[in-house]
């Protein structure tokens, strides 16, 4: 079986590693030259992965069985719509069904209109006075956000990112001006508080089958401080759910994405692949921040490496809408991935700068190395402004698991930062506190 998989990031070589495992020959379409990627692809192509045309060509060329889209940006510009119509199998969601992400106003009026558990209260402006009427009613306690993709770099919370009432309306002025995420409209959230976690499912279009919960880290520095990044770094409990959340929680989070999907069949935009929830747990119980329509990256570095099932399989069985007759097997040992990137990432990014990386010697100390947004010349590896590379440790324990990923991190070199908090017991217990008090 040939599988193509679009995207060239670290949760893409984390997908293309999956689907080798599989047994099954991997073709990537990618922007980047991923060189992780490259290395396991039988054959690979360096173009603009949201020009649905040239993904589809490559594909009949090639004559692919089945496609994965790793990021959202192609799935939102058609790729899956373009690709089945050619009636090449898909096991990514149609730009209708991915406007779940995509469009973060369709999600919250789904979410209204389903009556689906989990919602917050929030409101959509193209007027900024109107937007500042909702924004003082809610005592300035928001957050701000674009309608459409920013790469999860568009939120600005109350507390976090900006403190007054004028700050808030410079930003909210700015995305409607400027039409931020690419729409002249905002959406004001109520701030939720309490601790983040990610659940991502496979889904068929009815039934969902759910994966180990993982918590991403998206703020830049250590002690969750600095601007919101695509995530820092991300780690998960053999037991399936996090030290910080119960049985209970999980299964308020997969009912959730089960009634998102439900409703989503019912405006007939059905969902095929893998769909993820950011879940704020708070003491109200677990609400929805954002739905993605794709893996979490880091969070699919998290879980694929642990899936005991045929990944193809599963994929296929997404696909044929038969989830419901598989039985998808995860490895129960607890993982920490954390990502290298470029000094100044997130603020001023150091692009070009030459890494080094040690491959046998990660290897040598058992953790996984995945490559993500850097580029292969001539055998060297080169920072781009987006993340670099990521490493993962395995092992029963959350404790152990971060020192494997930490004795690997030490054989990459160059102009590089990372949050070296992620994984560790201080942050852990942080945490544990933070839903205890919010919890009485
Ligand atoms: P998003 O791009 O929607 O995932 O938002 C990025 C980050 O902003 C989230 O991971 C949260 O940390 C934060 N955030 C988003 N929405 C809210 C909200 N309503 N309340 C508090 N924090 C939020
Ligand atoms: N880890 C955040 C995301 O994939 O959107």
């Amino acid at each position: 079986m040939r599988v193509l998989v679009i995207g060239g990031g670290a949760r893409e070589h984390a997908i293309c590693r999956a689907v080798v495992e599989s047994g099954a020959q991997l073709y990537a379409f990618m922007k980047n030259s991923n060189p992780g990627i490259k290395r396991i692809a039988s054959h690979y192509y360096l173009h603009d992965e949201k020009d649905a045309e040239k993904v589809v060509e490559y594909a009949l060329e090639n004559k692919i069985d089945m496609v994965v889209i790793g990021p959202e940006a192609p799935e939102g510009a058609g790729v899956a719509n373009a690709l089945e119509e050619k009636g090449i199998k898909v096991a990514s969601p149609t730009k209708e069904a991915a406007e779940i992400e995509t469009n973060k106003e369709f999600m919250r009026n789904l979410m209204k209109k389903h009556r689906i558990p989990g919602s917050v209260k929030c409101e959509a402006f193209s007027d900024v006075a109107e937007a500042m009427e909702f924004v003082e009613e809610m005592d300035g306690m928001v957050a701000i956000k674009p309608i459409g993709l920013t790469g999860g770099k568009g939120v600005r919370v109350y507390g976090d990112h900006f403190r007054t009432l004028a700050e808030a309306e410079d930003y909210i002025k700015e995305i409607i001006e400027r039409g931020i995420g690419g729409e002249h409209r905002v959406l004001i959230e109520e701030k939720l508080m309490g601790e983040e976690f990610t659940l991502q499912a496979f889904c068929d279009g009815l039934t969902i089958i759910p994966m180990p919960a993982v918590q991403d880290h998206k703020r830049l520095l250590p002690g969750d401080e600095g601007p919101n990044t695509g995530g820092m770094g991300s780690y998960s409990h053999r037991s399936g759910i996090l030290p910080f959340m119960t049985p209970n929680d999980y299964e308020e989070a997969a009912t959730i994405l089960q009634k998102i999907v439900e409703a989503l069949k019912r405006e007939r935009r059905d969902y095929r692949g893998v769909i993820y929830g950011q879940f704020m747990l708070t003491g109200d119980g677990v609400k929805v921040i954002e739905i993605n329509a794709r893996f979490g990256d880091p969070e699919a570095m998290n879980v694929l490496p642990l899936l005991k099932t045929n990944f193809v399989e599963i994929c296929m069985a997404m696909v044929e809408g038969k989830l419901s007759s598989m039985k998808i097997g995860f490895e129960r040992k607890s993982t920490v991935c954390k990502y290298v990137v470029p000094r100044g990432y997130g603020v001023n990014p150091v692009a070009g700068a030459k890494i080094k990386v040690d491959e046998e010697a990660i290897k040598k100390e058992g953790g996984l190395l995945f490559y993500a947004s850097v580029n292969e010349e001539n055998g060297s590896i080169y920072t781009t402004t987006s993340r670099s590379l990521a490493v993962v440790g395995i092992a029963d324990e959350i404790e152990v698991a971060e020192e494997i990923c930490e004795r690997c991190l030490r054989h990459v070199e160059g102009d590089v930062f990372i949050r070296h908090d992620i994984g560790k017991r201080e942050l852990i217990e942080k945490r544990i506190a933070n839903m205890e008090q919010l919890r009485v």
